[in-house]
């Protein structure tokens, strides 16, 4: 196994709308809302040296969750001024970047359209700003590297539990009809909001009409429970809620029974993770495949270091492997 070391340059102090500064070597900003305990702070500069990307850096900027929209649209003007800042990453704020700061953009690609939100932003050669919604591509290669090809020819369907960014995300990639019979015999989508809800079934009729769709407005772990006890053998229920991350706990009860050899995939890889250890626990019993959201996250960042330093990066194999324990290894 090759050795993995990892660069210990001090992350830049993290920045607010009130306190931007010009960049004074090539940056990639992160905006989010504690960007200074998120562990891209320790991994860039392993990845960045890895990858040969010079001396450039990595920012954060903090905004609050519910930040005016004018905090929203200073920031995306300082990068668009910023003759060193090289583009953005969005995590909390792709919804507010989209709308508030729409007009900023010259460009905005065809999924930062349909999903109404940008999660990365590169730089164009004029100065031009480009808006990107990346979770759509880092879902459907994390999607690949844990769904086997032609589990789904096994009757199996989706359950994707949470109609926000990564549950739409995650939608879209499973429905799209480009895959033909690549998807599952059903999905079935659950929320608290019927108004989330609607949106993310706008866009799965949009682009995959013909996979049957179910929403499901829950309120408890008892009503979700129910949903996955109708599901069939080896279908693949996907954390999309925050719980066990974002907040503590679990979207299902902590007795709750996965579909016989279901895949069960928690979008998170940090905090209580209580959805996946009732994953784990049933690895044994019920020949369910427990997985967390790490490849998820390389693969996003991935996909932005990509598009804000204009190089390939692998999505795949030994290459993909080596930055991912560099990322690891940097946590
Ligand atoms: N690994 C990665 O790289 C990666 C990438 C993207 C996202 N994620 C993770 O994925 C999770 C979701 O992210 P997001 O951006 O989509 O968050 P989000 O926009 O807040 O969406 C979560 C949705 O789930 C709903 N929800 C909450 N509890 C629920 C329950 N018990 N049953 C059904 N729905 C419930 C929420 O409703 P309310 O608004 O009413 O709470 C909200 O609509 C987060 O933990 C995030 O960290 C990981």
């Amino acid at each position: 196994m090759t050795a993995i070391d990892v660069p210990a340059a001090a992350p830049l102090p993290v920045l607010t709308p009130d306190t931007l500064v010009p960049a004074e070597q090539p940056t990639i900003y992160f905006l989010g809302v504690s960007t200074g305990s998120s562990s891209i702070q320790r991994v860039f500069p392993s990845w960045a040296a890895e990858l040969g990307l010079g001396d450039a850096v990595l920012r954060g900027i903090d905004l609050p969750v519910g930040a005016p929209a004018d905090h929203t649209r200073r920031i995306v003007e300082f990068l668009r001024d910023d003759a060193l800042g090289v583009g953005m990453q969005i995590t909390s704020h792709k919804i507010g970047v989209g709308t508030a700061a729409r007009d900023l953009f010259t460009h905005l690609r065809p999924l930062a359209t349909l999903m109404g939100e940008v999660s990365c932003v590169t730089k164009d050669e004029d100065g031009g700003l480009t808006g990107f919604a990346k979770d759509p591509v880092a879902g459907a290669l994390a999607l690949d590297a844990i769904v086997p090809t032609g589990h789904w020819s096994t009757g199996a369907g989706a359950v994707v539990l949470g109609a926000g960014g990564a549950g739409t995300a995650l939608t879209w990639c499973l429905v799209r009809r480009e895959l033909g019979e690549d998807r599952p015999g059903t999905l079935v989508v659950t929320d608290r909001s019927a108004e989330r809800l609607e949106h993310l079934a706008a866009i799965a009729r949009e682009v995959g009409p013909d996979v049957p769709l179910e929403l499901v407005q829950v309120a408890s772990a008892d009503e979700t429970d129910a949903v996955l006890a109708a599901q069939p053998a080896g279908s693949l229920v996907v954390n999309a809620t925050g719980l066990g991350k974002d907040l503590p706990g679990s979207p299902i009860g902590e007795d709750a029974l996965l579909p016989q050899d279901a895949i069960a995939w928690d979008l998170n890889y940090r905090g209580d993770l209580r959805f996946l250890e009732t994953a784990i626990r049933q690895e044994g019993s019920r020949g369910v495949r427990a997985e967390d959201g790490w490849t998820y996250f390389v693969h996003g960042w991935l996909q932005a270091v990509k598009e804000v330093f204009r190089i390939d990066v692998p999505t795949s194999g030994p290459d993909f492997d080596r930055l991912s324990d560099l990322a690891r290894a940097a946590r």
